[in-house]
């Protein structure tokens, strides 16, 4: 959709090789992060790389409305001054958090612990989601939401006035929960703990540490035990915000399934957190590389090489590995598609309650498009139709969800006839850059 509401119908098309560099936009998460801990630290920080999707680019707008100046110096570059830890203004106007759940739930999380009273809302799949899992930790901490029925948006917090210390265990593997705990726990006196049963990515705890919160990691019996010491001052910092792996999945995946292509992507996080479907594909016999893997800023980077791979089989996905991968099964079900053999995704309620519920929107465009999908309330099985076996020739639904556009476009250019989706404006929240990279490299897709 775009922003006037108007629906953007696109067509892929099956494409000759893809050949060629792809360097995608900066990382979501991190540039979300950004922002936020920029807003409240003291002083001015400065981010290089930004991804200015429109995701991101609410989470700016919002930061701005809490009071920090927010600056744009030219692509990627950006500056923050913060405000402090504690030292949000009650905002004027009604938070619009766009399709955004990270932006919205660390916002919510990053406001909760300061005596101010803020209304957030989004688009018609934000509003759906469910945001008790963000207010009840922040009940915690002393704060109240009043939202619609089921916990959804439009909501309004009212910061607590007298915060406490929290120690919460995140009932569903979710960074964005545990995020917001975090983001609470900053203007809380004393030691927050969050604990996770299983590891998320952890962006945050990462970037807290370089804002020089005192804040520690331990893996015990219980999970992942992460302690933040209170009302520490942020020191503002210099970002460089990586490329993002949950983007290059698409140039990568793409590349797997078409023939003859060869395709660079540099200079991707390779995060465990966040690397799981490059594990994923390698083990399913994906012709995929890493080249010049190195450190830059206390993360793996490497350049990913993937060329067309027909020789691909289906795998059973560890369970255990979810969340390192959460944002990848939709495209991961379009590799597995290609592939020989059964793809079996298990331990994957979560996707339900993503910007669509991603099994259903994949498995219904999947079937349209050929291809046999079994699904239950938290697994999904593919049946792979071999390397040039998808037929496509459909169009499927996106739901204002980004990734379930750009899967299928994807499909499309593998499959033996065209594919459409509904609307591809959605691709601008993550990747506004998708349609005139991919056709660099060779894909051909279509407006309207
Ligand atoms: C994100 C966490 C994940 C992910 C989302 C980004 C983050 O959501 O799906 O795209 O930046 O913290 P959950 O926390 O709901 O798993």
């Amino acid at each position: 959709m775009s922003s006037h509401g108007i629906p953007t119908p696109m067509t892929s098309y099956p494409s000759g090789p893809l050949v060629g560099t792809a360097e995608v936009p900066g990382d979501k998460s991190i540039s979300h992060r950004a922002l936020i801990l920029g807003a409240m630290a003291v002083g001015e920080t400065r981010v290089t790389g930004l991804l200015e999707g429109q995701d991101v680019l609410d989470t700016a707008k919002a930061m701005r409305a809490f009071g920090a100046e927010v600056t744009r110096h030219g692509e990627g570059e950006w500056s923050i001054h913060g405000v402090g830890t504690g030292g949000f203004a009650e905002p004027g106007e009604v938070i619009d958090c766009g399709n955004s759940g990270t932006g919205v739930r660390l916002i919510m999380g990053a406001m909760a612990t300061t005596p101010i009273t803020a209304t957030f809302t989004g688009d018609a799949s934000l509003n759906k989601r469910p945001m008790a899992r963000i207010t009840d930790p922040l009940a915690l901490f002393g704060a109240t939401a009043h939202g619609r029925s089921g916990g959804r948006l439009p909501m309004t917090i009212v910061g607590a006035s007298n915060p406490v210390p929290v120690r919460y265990v995140t009932p569903v593997p979710s960074a964005q929960v545990k995020s917001a705990v975090l983001l609470a726990g900053l203007n809380a006196p004393g030691e927050t703990i969050v604990i996770e049963k299983e590891a998320t990515r952890d962006h945050s705890e990462r970037m807290l540490a370089g804002f020089g919160a005192t804040l520690t990691v331990e893996d015990t019996e219980e999970g992942r035990v992460i302690t933040l010491l209170g009302q520490p001052e942020l020191r503002p910092q210099q970002i460089a915000v990586p490329r993002d792996p949950s983007s290059a999945a698409f140039p990568v995946c793409a590349a797997l399934i078409t023939e003859g292509s060869n395709v660079l992507v540099p200079n991707i996080g390779l995060n465990p957190t966040r690397a799981g479907l490059f594990t994923t594909l390698r083990e399913m016999g994906a012709d995929l590389t890493y080249e010049n893997e190195r450190e830059e800023g206390g993360e793996p980077v490497a350049d990913l090489r993937a060329r067309f791979s027909p020789q691909m089989s289906g795998i059973a996905v560890p369970p255990e590995r979810a969340a390192s991968m959460i944002d990848e099964y939709p495209i991961l079900s379009v590799v597995a598609s290609f592939a020989e053999g059964r793809t079996e995704m298990r331990g994957v309620k979560e996707l339900r309650v993503k910007e669509s519920d991603r099994i259903e929107a994949m498995a219904v465009g999947l079937r349209a498009n050929g291809i046999v999908v079994e699904e239950g309330e938290d697994w999904w099985i593919v049946e792979g139709r071999g390397p040039r076996g998808v037929p496509g020739g459909a169009t499927a639904a996106s739901h204002l969800d980004h990734r379930i556009a750009m899967s299928f476009l994807v499909l499309g250019m593998g499959a033996q006839a065209p594919v459409s989706v509904d609307d591809g404006g959605p691709i601008l929240t993550s990747f506004p850059i998708f349609e005139p990279l991919m056709s660099a490299l060779g894909a051909r897709i279509e407006k309207g």
